[in-house]
């Protein structure tokens, strides 16, 4: 049987990645998707949403729009945008068909967690804002999850600012609540920028991609863009992320306690990272320290250019 899924994201190019992976991967069954600020506003995050699922021919998953805005503090950036004024690196998709759901975003995700028969593995690809709501509003569904899957923070350096990862730097009070205090025993991977930093698609993959079809080309067009000064690679952080739970086997994973600094210094959103956990104290989670970069860029590649193949 398929595994129940849901994502929370905030499309962007990578995130977009993500969405088409889990489209296209029989094994998970895409319950639903909510969305966030962050890579781009909320509108635009939730219509790249809608319009990558009409790409892929699952129009049909409800998608609901989250938070707007992060829980205590807006962040401010001179960077300009990785993921163009559009989040999507201005390439044109198709208009999503029906309505946003009218639920906020912790809502629905607490009715659909609710109403499945099983448990359900929820991916968290953007600011953790959606999630420490729904942690905090729906303790008790919350902890039916079968596990929560975060791409976000570092072990080392960031990628937003010398010590902060962009996800848990738009909202390090949301990832505090998240990965270190969450109220609820849920199992939690965490994928950090280190590992998604070193998991890019060069210009022969980017190839394939552009290669497969109209999905692939557009896919392709859109990562083009996204190189964030890295030279020869294009990251696809979040799609790491569900490579995770599809190829857990292709990762090498430790349990870590983990520490968001939450101040208002110039390492507010970064993560203290201990592998060496003393056996008292908080809730450790699962952290990817090492991957078959090769692999996984294979694997994804099979997913997202077998979408071309169905249609
Ligand atoms: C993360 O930040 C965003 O820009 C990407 O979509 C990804 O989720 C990488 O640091
Ligand atoms: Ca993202």
């Amino acid at each position: 049987m398929a595994r129940a899924v849901m994502i929370d994201c905030d499309p962007g190019i990578d995130d977009m990645m993500a969405l088409l992976t889990i489209c296209a991967s029989p094994e998970l069954d895409l319950r639903g998707v909510t969305t966030v600020g962050g890579n781009v506003g909320i509108a635009l995050t939730t219509r790249n949403a809608r319009s990558v699922l009409a790409l892929a021919g699952r129009g049909d998953v409800p998608v609901a729009a989250g938070a707007a805005r992060s829980l205590v503090r807006s962040p401010v950036s001179e960077k300009e945008h990785a993921h163009g004024d559009d989040g999507l690196g201005g390439i044109v998709l198709p208009e999503p068909p029906g309505t946003v759901d009218a639920r906020p975003a912790a809502e629905f995700l607490a009715a659909t967690v609710a109403a499945a028969t099983e448990p359900v593995t929820l991916f968290a690809v953007g600011p953790l804002t959606d999630v420490a709501l729904f942690y905090a509003m729906y303790p008790q569904v919350a902890a039916r999850l079968e596990r929560l899957v975060v791409m976000g923070g570092s072990i080392g350096a960031g990628n937003m600012t010398p010590a902060a990862e962009f996800n848990v730097w738009f909202d390090p009070e949301a990832a505090h609540r998240v990965l270190t205090d969450p109220g609820v025993r849920v199992p939690t991977t965490l994928v950090p920028l280190d590992v998604t930093r070193r998991t890019g698609l060069g210009d022969a993959d980017l190839a394939v991609l552009a290669g497969s079809g109209p999905i692939g080309a557009l896919t392709a067009q859109a990562l083009g863009g996204y190189r964030h000064g890295l030279g020869a690679v294009t990251p696809v952080h979040d799609a790491v992320a569900v490579l995770a739970v599809l190829h857990p086997e292709l990762m090498t994973t430790r349990p870590a306690r983990i520490h968001v600094d939450t101040g208002y210094g110039p390492s507010r959103g970064s993560t203290v990272v201990d592998l060496n956990p003393a056996p008292a104290g908080g809730p450790t989670v699962d952290v990817v320290v090492d991957a078959d970069h090769r692999a996984v860029v294979g694997a994804l590649l099979d997913r997202v250019t077998s979408l071309d193949r169905r249609v």
